[in-house]
């Protein structure tokens, strides 16, 4: 099986959620780490909770919910300005390190990003981090007005780049999307970011659990949904050896 496409989430895959936290500290010192984890969380428990509503909305209006809803349930009074100065982050998220130098190694596939993030948000994104010249295409799944882990998401992949999910690889660090992807056909590698052995150990080096910790117990660790990803990977950097290895 040859792999045609190379497809990538976009939030804690490519980009790095975690960077938001400077601005949250720089804001609110003392919380800056708590509202990133609360943040997060909701974000995407908004999403899930949004579609099976059938209450749609677009991830930017997703995202300044799940920030106000944070900064309200944590007592923090806040003026627009501030408001606006952490949201503004979400269109400046920092790439990891080694994300520019591994899409530039796979440039004879087609690569893309399918990601939750509306169009407006990943647009930026993707032109404010240089990655616009090395993507093929940027997908939202605002086309279908629902949000991963639904199937319809996924499908947008074939729709967009005319590759069926066979010769498709989709890379995430979220587990859940991992999960769904490999449940809808895709090929599938999963970013292991932090293991079990380091999870283990931050669990046990303090009395209590920093919300980074919690963050990390929740969202990073493999999930128990029956379906398990093709590949386990631990940086992006592994990526073109992976891809080159799927040709028959
Ligand atoms: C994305 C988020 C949900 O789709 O990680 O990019």
């Amino acid at each position: 099986m040859t792999i045609k496409a190379v497809v990538f989430d976009a939030y804690g895959t490519l980009y790095d959620i975690q960077s938001v936290a400077e601005i949250t500290e720089d804001a609110f010192p003392g919380y800056g780490e708590i509202i990133t984890q609360i943040w997060r969380i909701k974000q995407l428990e908004y999403s899930w909770l949004r579609s099976l509503m059938r209450r749609y909305q677009a991830f930017s209006v997703v995202t300044r919910e799940a920030l106000a809803y944070t900064l309200r349930s944590l007592g923090l009074q806040h003026d627009e300005a501030t408001f606006a100065r952490i949201i503004d982050k979400y269109l400046h998220l920092d790439l990891y390190p080694d994300a520019l130098s591994m899409l530039e190694a796979l440039k004879d596939r087609k690569l893309a990003i399918l990601s939750n993030g509306s169009p407006d948000m990943l647009n930026a994104l993707v032109r404010n981090s240089g990655l616009e010249r090395v993507l093929d295409a940027t997908i939202s799944v605002d086309k279908k007005k629902v949000f991963k882990p639904d199937p319809a998401a996924y499908a947008l992949i074939e729709e967009v780049l005319h590759v069926p999910p066979a010769e498709v690889l989709f890379i995430s660090s979220n587990p859940w999307d991992a999960c769904a992807a490999k449940a809808f056909g895709l090929n599938v590698a999963w970013i292991e970011r932090v293991t079990p052995e380091a999870m283990a150990l931050a669990c046990v080096e303090s009395d209590t659990v920093a919300p980074l910790t919690m963050f990390k117990a929740l969202r990073t660790q493999m999930d128990e949904l029956g379906v398990v990803p093709d590949h386990r990977i631990h940086a992006l950097s592994e990526l073109p050896a992976l891809v080159s290895a799927q040709r028959s």
